[in-house]
């Protein structure tokens, strides 16, 4: 099984593992609620009536998961140890050494270019953890999205059409999928 390191450090932003605790919800909760206009068109759980037991409970979850090494959920918070948002390596496949990266910043934070700092140091683990192939997913609508792996040296592979329904407008959505191999990585070093 994948063991990944609890913390990553980078120049501006830390990752923390995410844990569930009293004071972790409530900061994701009122992130989440500050957020809502810019995250409920993207992701589906982002909704009016996301409430702070749906924080606890999604942090109970990426514990779980964590200990399973099938997610590996990291909160992304500032020098002051504040929270910013959340980056996860999803569906992790051991036997094909592939992951998914998935991510969301509060709209306080937007635009800073944290998202590509907090990209950079999930490649440098999990490529360094024997990861093959990262993979990230953009709704083709969402630019700002597709700009992290565009600018990340990300090779569109394609597009799935129709491939996510999306909750908010009752309607399929198409789906960009981006790429990295760990060579294409190294070779960057
Ligand atoms: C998509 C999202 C994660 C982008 O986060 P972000 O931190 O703003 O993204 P970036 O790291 O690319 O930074 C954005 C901009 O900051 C700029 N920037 C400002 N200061 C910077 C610095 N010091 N270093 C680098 N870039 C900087 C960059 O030029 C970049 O510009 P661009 O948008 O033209 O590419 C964020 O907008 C978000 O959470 N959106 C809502 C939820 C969502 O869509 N999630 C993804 C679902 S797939």
């Amino acid at each position: 099984m994948i063991i990944a390191s609890q913390t990553l450090r980078g120049p501006r932003i830390t990752l923390q593992k995410a844990v569930k605790s009293f004071a972790a919800a409530q900061a994701h909760h009122q992130e989440v609620k500050k957020s809502l206009p810019e995250l409920s068109p993207w992701l589906g759980w982002a909704t009016e009536d996301y409430t702070l037991e749906d924080s606890y409970e999604y942090l109970q979850g990426c514990e779980k998961e964590w200990d399973k090494g099938t997610e590996f959920n990291y909160m992304i918070l500032d020098e002051n140890k504040n929270f910013m948002g959340m980056i996860s390596a999803l569906n992790v496949k051991e036997n094909d050494k592939k992951l998914e990266i998935g991510y969301w910043i509060s709209s306080a934070h937007a635009g800073k270019g944290y998202m590509q700092e907090a990209v950079k140091l999930m490649e440098k683990e999990f490529f360094g953890l024997g990861i093959n192939r990262i993979v990230i997913h953009t709704d083709v609508l969402n630019q700002k999205s597709a700009n992290v792996p565009q600018k990340s040296g990300y090779i569109l592979e394609g597009i799935q059409r129709q491939s996510q329904w999306n909750k908010k407008e009752q309607k399929y959505r198409d789906i960009n999928t981006f790429s990295k191999l760990r060579s294409e990585y190294e070779q960057n070093l």
